[in-house]
């Protein structure tokens, strides 16, 4: 064969296609590991008053209509409906809210329970990837984190060390 390194990078046409795919690929690479990072370093901040008072804003604006406006939850939420889903559970220290981690609570709001569980649920919960930003979906859950006592506040800083250690 007489190609050799010399005509192989003469060969112009041959760089058309191999540069913007190496860049593309890069690029995907890149947008993927910076999500990732971005998920894992999930951390809600219900100290800062200017978060906790855009997350109350967004709150009653976004999910006090199902969560009940002091984060009581719906009337009986832990039976089921008449259509055979869960009505929507109470984010003060009565209900599991606190059970889960930042990264949780987090990927739950933006991107629904099926799809964190990775099953089929049926579910009235909304996936707000496309509602709120980033930013505003940590507001949210640290407004809602600002609500618990501190006793539960400190058991979930534990809880999301212990993930973070995993
Ligand atoms: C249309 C009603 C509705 C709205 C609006 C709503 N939720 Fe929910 N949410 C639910 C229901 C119902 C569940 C429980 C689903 C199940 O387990 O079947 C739930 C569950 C959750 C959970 C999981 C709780 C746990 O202990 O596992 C989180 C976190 C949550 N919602 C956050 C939010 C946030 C934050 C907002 C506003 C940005 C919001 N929800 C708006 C209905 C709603």
């Amino acid at each position: 064969m007489s190609l050799n390194f010399k005509s192989f990078i003469k060969d112009k046409s041959l760089f058309v296609i191999l540069v913007p795919s190496l860049i593309l690929i890069l690029g995907i690479v890149v947008y993927f590991a910076e999500e990732k990072v971005a998920e894992a370093a999930i951390t809600l901040n219900p100290y800062n008053k200017e978060t906790i008072s855009l997350g109350k804003s967004l709150y009653v604006q976004n999910c006090a209509s199902c969560h009940g406006v002091k984060l009581e939850g719906q009337k009986n939420w832990m039976s089921r409906l008449p259509d055979g889903l869960m009505p929507a559970p109470p984010h003060d220290e009565t209900g599991h809210t606190w059970h889960h981690s930042d990264k949780y609570l987090f990927m739950i709001t933006k991107y629904g329970i099926e799809n964190i569980i990775g099953q089929k649920y049926p579910n009235n919960m909304p996936a707000y990837k496309d509602i709120l930003s980033d930013k505003e979906i940590i507001s949210v859950l640290s407004y809602i984190k600002s609500t618990w006592p501190n006793k539960v506040k400190k058991i979930h800083d534990q809880i999301n060390d212990r993930e973070k250690s995993k």
